[in-house]
């Protein structure tokens, strides 16, 4: 029997005990042992839990820390520092550590890896959830070299989008909807601006490529600024505008990056609605992978965190944690935040009168910027929306157009620019 202590019996850590118990059949014929809960930590005592009234629950960490009776703690307190702490001080201790803690892991991974050394850490769920995409990255892809991964992971995001397309509800009515669903945090920020898609990436990131960044070294944009002349654009020109998380290799560059993009309808990843999750992972030899499921919830996500309890049961110990036995000699290194090379959606607010084609067009030719399509939206009788995709350029080039659009007092308030993946 291998002895379990959970650290965090909230949504998450209250699935894990149900699951272990509903389905102890096939886990322990999977795992070859028997998997128990003996105890688990939580803030507040006198709150009433639905799990087996045998797990003992305290309120002080150190008594699974220091319970030698305990094989694998289970992280799922949220936070940073404070799981920092709990985490380094299991492992230090040699016991083995399942988290679905992401935020931890984007700031904490390599410490922790190194910490871990030889025993086993893994976290599958901190990544889209249900879906096992750390375990297709570290292991059912490993003979690739990954050429790119975009992924729909954050479903506040997605949801969101989607009814301000399909439904055109305004920003404002759809966040306050998805915080009464359960969906978004009661501070949205973290969803809304990027950042819990931002801690996944680099979470797949360091798997795929080495990569050890934090979420300061990357682009990081929400989905705050979308507007409904942008939808209606994607709309007009066959492109879906989804949040993705996106990695991808340019010679010895590796672009990281969260934020809104235009994709073509035609592209599975536009197909993915609602809540879910999906990522599309691009190797050099099996060509296009791409995983789709639930990436949050209590049950699916401790679907994920009991997938590595068994593996640590079956193995004794996971597979290196971020993938790599040694360290990668091809030389990758992370491009600068503004080192961007995609296509652009720009919206620009401008005089409806003679002449303002020709010079928006000079700016952009003179940098090299050749307009793909161009529509002009009337606003009044007086001034229009210039709705325009570009070919493949470069960001710095993007931006120092947008710029100079602002000084010479050729667009009538901030242009509005979207990156398009295709
Ligand atoms: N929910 C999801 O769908 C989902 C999906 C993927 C990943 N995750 C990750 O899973 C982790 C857990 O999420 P959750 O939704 O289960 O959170 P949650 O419902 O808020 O549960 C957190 C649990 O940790 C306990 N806790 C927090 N701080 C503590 C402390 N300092 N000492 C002792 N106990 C403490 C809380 O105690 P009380 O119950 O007394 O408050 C609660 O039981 C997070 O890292 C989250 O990012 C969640």
């Amino acid at each position: 029997m291998l002895n379990i202590g959970i650290i965090g019996v909230g949504t998450v850590g209250t699935s894990v005990c149900q699951i272990l118990q509903d389905n102890k059949d096939i886990i322990t014929a999977r795992a070859g042992v028997e998997l128990n809960v003996a105890s688990g930590v939580v803030n507040n005592l006198s709150k009433k839990r639905d799990i087996n009234e045998n797990i003992k629950i305290s309120n002080n960490p150190d008594d699974i820390l220091n319970d030698d009776s305990i094989d694998i703690v289970v992280e799922l307190m949220g936070g940073v520092e404070g799981p920092f702490d709990v985490v380094k001080k299991a492992l230090q201790k040699g016991k083995a550590v399942v988290t679905a803690n992401k935020a931890l892991l984007a700031y904490h991974r390599y410490d922790l890896q190194e910490i871990a050394g030889d025993t086993a850490f893994e976290f599958e769920a901190a990544v889209a959830g249900g879906i096992p995409i750390i375990t297709a990255l570290r292991e059912g892809l490993g003979a690739n070299h990954i050429q790119s991964i975009k992924g729909i992971i954050n479903g506040t995001c997605n949801y969101m989008l989607d009814k301000m397309i399909n439904e055109g509800v305004d920003y404002d009515v759809i966040l306050k909807e998805a915080q009464e669903l359960g969906y978004a945090e009661a501070d949205p920020t973290f969803d809304v601006g990027g950042f819990d898609a931002a801690h996944k990436l680099l979470i797949m990131a360091s798997i795929a490529y080495g990569i050890d960044a934090k979420p300061e070294d990357i682009l990081i944009e929400g989905i705050e600024n979308v507007s409904p002349e942008d939808i209606s654009f994607a709309n007009e020109f066959g492109y879906a505008l989804k949040l993705l998380g996106i990695a991808k290799t340019r010679g010895d560059k590796v672009e990281l990056r969260v934020h809104s993009v235009l994709i073509p309808t035609t592209e599975m990843l536009a197909k993915v609605d609602g809540v879910m999750n999906a990522v599309s992972v691009i190797g050099d030899k099996v060509g296009e992978t791409l995983y789709y499921g639930p990436g949050a919830g209590g049950d699916a996500t401790a679907s994920a965190v009991i997938a590595n309890i068994i593996d640590i049961a079956r193995k004794g110990k996971g597979s290196p944690m971020l993938g790599f036995k040694t360290p990668l000699e091809s030389g990758l290194h992370l491009a600068s935040k503004g080192d961007i090379e995609t296509k652009y959606y720009l919206r620009l607010q401008v005089e409806d009168k003679p002449g303002v084609l020709s010079k928006v067009s000079t700016i952009l030719g003179n940098r090299n910027i050749s307009i793909k399509n161009m529509v002009q939206k009337p606003i009044d009788s007086v001034s229009a929306n210039l709705l325009l995709s570009t070919h493949l350029c470069n960001e710095k080039d993007i931006k120092e157009a947008l710029e100079i659009f602002e000084k010479e007092n050729l667009v009538l308030s901030k242009p509005a620019m979207i990156r398009i993946e295709e």
